[in-house]
Formats: structure tokens, sequence, C-alpha cells
């Protein structure tokens, strides 16, 4: 057989190893009283997708969640409410995972003070002051290893792929996937994907089921060339 060949059908055969994948979903509750909390409309269902298609693929997952949505059977699973229990999860989870996948809609901003009880109402107008939200995403590309992963979204009224690169590069990113608000709660999306190492591709109008297999591909193809070019170095 020529040599060609043999380099041909290794790279078929090639088995990817397995990853630990982390993943958010779901839209952030920031309580203002018991029974009162600012949130967006996220369903949910991206990150659950992307859960379901990296089980499928053979890897673990875990699922740090702030949707209604069941939890899929078999994962590592993990409910939170706001953006700052949110983090913690994160904080806590990240570090022993080898790819992080953030695609939770995180409140910017939480209630600076949180009533004990039912807020009464008044006759008078009503102000509510919001403080800013750790940035989980910016974390995390802040303290990852060498070794580790981290895909954001970035949800763009317009500039799309501008702005969502923009924030590839300052979130210190290895994957964005952009999209707009018509995403939103919905089955069906238009995501347009890019790495640090290839340009930008376009998923038009499918099922975020097959959008979720397609991302968690390429980063199985991502996580492999990152490998690769290791190996290349270390054995120069
Ligand atoms: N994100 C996060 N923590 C926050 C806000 C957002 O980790 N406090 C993550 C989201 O999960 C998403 C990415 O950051 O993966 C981008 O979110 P997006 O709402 O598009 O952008 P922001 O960074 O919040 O910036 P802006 O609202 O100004 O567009």
């Amino acid at each position: 057989m020529k040599k060609s060949h043999q380099k041909l059908n290794a790279g078929k055969n090639k088995i990817l190893s397995k990853m630990h994948i982390l993943i958010t979903a779901g839209g952030t509750r920031e309580y203002i009283d018991p029974v009162r909390f600012i949130t967006n409309a996220s369903s949910g269902k991206m990150g659950y997708a992307l859960a379901g298609a990296a089980q499928k693929a053979g890897h673990k997952v875990t699922l740090i969640s702030a949707s209604d949505l069941q939890p899929p059977v078999g994962i590592e699973f993990v409910g939170v409410d706001s953006a700052a229990e949110m983090f913690e999860a994160v904080q806590k989870h990240f570090p022993r995972c080898d790819c992080l996948i953030m695609a939770a809609a995180v409140s910017d901003y939480a209630p600076v003070k949180q009533a004990k009880t039912k807020m009464k109402k008044t006759d008078k107008s009503l102000t509510i002051k919001l403080k800013p939200t750790a940035d989980i995403l910016k974390w995390a590309g802040k303290h990852k290893e060498k070794n580790q992963i981290v895909a954001g979204f970035a949800l763009e009224d317009r500039a799309i792929r501008t702005r969502a690169e923009k924030k590839l590069k300052e979130k210190n990113l290895d994957m964005i996937i952009a999209n707009t608000p018509a995403a939103i709660g919905v089955d069906k999306s238009t995501v347009h994907i890019k790495t640090t190492s290839s340009s930008w591709t376009k998923i038009e109008n499918a099922d975020k089921t097959m959008i979720a297999g397609k991302i968690i591909r390429r980063l199985e193809k991502f996580s492999e060339s990152a490998k690769d070019n290791k190996a290349q170095v270390a054995h120069h």
C-alpha cells in the first residue's frame, strides 16, 4: 500500500479522544423579592441540545442549568437560579473539564438589594437599582489552562460577525457562535461559527439539535488539531 493511502486510512479510522464538556443553559433569574425576578426569553433549548449531542458523541457532560427544562438522563446536572449561582458552579466545575460551552443567557445586571419578604405596592413609582454581574465567560477565558477549550455565544442585532469576533478576542475564547434574538426560545436557528484557527461558517435555519451536533464536531476537531500542533512542537 502506498504511504499516502496508509495515512488516509489512519486519518479516517482515528479514534477521537473523549472530553469532559461543561455546558451552561437557560436564562438566569435575578430575584427582586422572594416571588419576583428579572430574566430573559431564553428557553435553554440550545444548551440542552448541546448536552444531548455531546452525550451522544460519547463525551462526559456536566450541565449547569437555569432552565425549567427536564434534565437529560445520564448526565451530571447542576440546577441554578441567578448569575451569581451560575458563576459559583462554573468556578467549581471548570477546572475538571476539557471544554466549556457558555450557552446560557446570563443576566448582565442583578438587583443591588433583594427584599426578604414580598414587596408591598404603593402608589409611588418604583426604582430598582441594578449592579453588573460577573462575566462568567470572560473569567473562563482568562483562567483556562493550555489544554482547555472555551466556547461562547454572541447574541447580536447587527454587525453580527464583527461584534462576535470582538467577543472572541476580548474574552480570549477558542470558539464563538453568533446568533440573533430571533433564535431565542424557538426550535430553529441560524448561527455563524468561528474558531481562532478557522474562518466563519454559517448554518442556516436549522434545528437546534442539528446545530448542536455540528458545534460538538467542530469542538472535537479543534481539540484534536490543538493536540496535533502540540505534538509537532514537542517533536521538533
Ligand atoms: N456571558 C457570561 N456572563 C455574563 C454575560 C454573558 O458568561 N454575565 C456569556 C454568555 O453565556 C455568552 C457570551 O457571554 O456565551 C456573550 O453573551 P452576550 O449576551 O452576547 O454578550 P455580552 O458579553 O453580555 O455583551 P453585550 O450584552 O454588550 O452584547
